[in-house]
């Protein structure tokens, strides 16, 4: 099926739930779908949510054919005490790479059918291009909006279209999305509530009274999110990481309400834990926190700014961090720094010549010093350097940033975007966010190559072959492009390797059936 980007645009539009009321009048009718690639090429996960527990054993119907949906995998639900729903996720395996897939979830009441493309082997060399989204939020009424709240710096103008509206436009262009933290913004509730954009009913300004029903608003918004983002996630796979905003539970530094005092939905990255499954057993990696997956010409690795930075923490949402959010640890001490470095060191690059890492938090990024993370640089930068990772994907900040290919000692690459041997960074946390964009600061430092803090957007990224590859910053409010620039690597050894080894390969038999037919020939000759 061809799906139309403007058709779901007006779906997603009227599908916007009240806030104070998201819960469909059939509380098994399965909301929130989103689908994500399983590590594996012959692999996907299934995920969507019902507000009711289901009397039944999650399952997924599919085929290739959207009138026959003849096999179906079966998978697990779990919620937490304070969810006003469940999650249930089904992996299906035994699928072809590269090919389009129909699904309807089972149970009562029969879903839609959506459809998604599996990924492609490592080694594909086929051109694609793929989307990502950071610090995105809730949009419309409850999130971001033409509504300007107290301290709102730069609202939509009235009329205008958001990153929700711009990807869907675009939903045809892009294989999958990334979102590497700060999904949701669910956290801001009582500062919402404070600013005058969510009227949940309960008539008093009293912060203690509004506290006792934060739960309800909080899920209403997470929920409400979700749901939006469906219209994208049923169709595209959709792969996450953590944000601080997963984990925060001061509400917009509002009112001093800590993690002591905040639900469990709230603190901890209960929620993203539970929501998604992303390919961490598959890579050895932990939750939706680290793992790798790989994806035609690119090896991707997703890693956690937020907490487990060994030696180098505590990380900032750790006990004791710069935010001090009481989160983590989810490995042991370490384990995310060896992983990351076995992990790259494993890659194939005569396959997946490309490696690009995503998280949250970055430290090369036109802010003041407080605002750059450089704790995760010293968790990380030295191992992207070592192991030459080509680009680096972060957000946190609600600006642009390009910066010059940079390494770890701090020196801009001569060769630019032109073969640069250093990691490309770039920063974009210009996705939505209801509170507006962050004024760029200290923009004199001389690794910063472009930033831009007046426009939402999000980046395409497409990966033409082994050598070159293009980013965009796509400026949500008309979908045009700011920004464009090519990174050229060349591959001269990685793929000269691989050359050389299917040469000797298919010399290796050109010379065993040579030898085969000699012999053949001396043994019919004589007997
Ligand atoms: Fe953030």
């Amino acid at each position: 099926m061809k799906f139309s980007g403007l058709v779901y645009l007006a779906t997603a539009v009227l599908a916007l739930p009240d806030v104070s009321n998201p819960v469909p009048q059939n509380v098994l009718q399965p909301v929130q779908y989103r689908v994500a690639f399983a590590g594996k090429q012959d692999a996907a996960v299934v995920s969507w949510n019902t507000y009711g527990k289901p009397g039944y054993q999650p399952t997924v119907y599919y085929g290739t054919d959207k009138n026959q949906l003849n096999s179906k995998s079966t998978g697990d639900s779990n919620t937490y005490d304070t969810s006003t729903t469940w999650n249930h996720h089904v992996r299906i395996e035994g699928l072809e790479s590269d090919r389009v897939y129909y699904y309807r979830v089972g149970g009562a009441p029969e879903s839609e059918i959506y459809n998604f493309k599996t990924a492609r082997k490592a080694g594909n060399t086929k051109e694609f291009t793929f989307a990502a989204a950071i610090d995105l939020g809730v949009m419309g009424p409850y999130g971001l909006s033409t509504k300007v709240g107290n301290g709102a710096s730069n609202p939509l103008a009235p009329g205008e279209q958001n990153t929700m509206d711009s990807l869907l436009q675009n939903i045809d262009n892009f294989d999958f999305l990334l979102h590497p933290g700060d999904l949701a913004y669910a956290d801001y509730w009582l500062k919402e509530e404070l600013e005058g954009y969510i009227d949940t009913g309960v008539n008093t300004r009293d912060t203690d009274t509004l506290f006792k029903n934060g739960v309800q608003t909080y899920e209403a918004l997470l929920n409400t999110y979700y749901q939006q983002m469906q219209h994208i996630t049923s169709f595209k796979p959709y792969m996450v990481g953590p944000g601080n905003h997963e984990s925060n539970c001061d509400n917009g530094g509002t009112s001093g309400y800590t993690v002591q005092t905040c639900f469990e939905g709230q603190r901890n990255f209960t929620g993203i834990i539970n929501h998604f499954r992303m390919p961490d057993s598959e890579s050895g990696g932990v939750g939706p926190f680290w793992y790798s997956f790989d994806y035609g010409l690119v090896h991707f690795v997703n890693f956690n700014t937020e907490t487990d930075l060994g030696k180098y923490g505590p990380g900032p949402d750790s006990v004791g961090g710069s935010d001090n959010m009481d989160s983590g640890e989810f490995g042991e001490d370490g384990e995310q720094i060896a992983w990351l470095k076995n992990d790259l060191k494993n890659v194939d690059r005569s396959k997946t010549p490309w490696v690009i890492a995503m998280g949250h938090r970055p430290w090369y990024v036109a802010a003041k010093k407080k605002h750059r993370c450089l704790e995760c640089q010293a968790a990380f930068e030295k191992t992207f350097n070592k192991y030459g990772v080509d680009l680096v994907l972060l957000g946190h900040r609600h600006l642009y940033n390009r910066i010059h290919p940079i390494d770890d000692k701090g020196n801009i690459d001569p060769n630019g975007l032109n073969n640069p041997k250093a990691p490309w960074y770039i920063v974009n946390g210009a996705a939505g966010h209801y509170d507006g964009l962050d004024t760029a600061k200290k923009t004199d430092e001389p690794w910063l190559a472009y930033w831009q803090d007046t426009q939402y957007g999000w980046s395409k990224f497409t990966v033409h072959n082994a050598t070159h590859l293009t980013h965009s910053f796509v400026v949500s409010s008309d979908n045009s492009l700011l920004d464009t620039q090519t990174l050229y690597k060349s591959r001269g050894q990685a793929i000269t390797k691989r050359q050389v080894k299917k040469d000797k390969t298919s010399a290796a038999n050109a010379l065993s059936i040579g030898r085969f037919v000699i012999v053949a020939f001396f043994l019919a000759f004589f007997f």
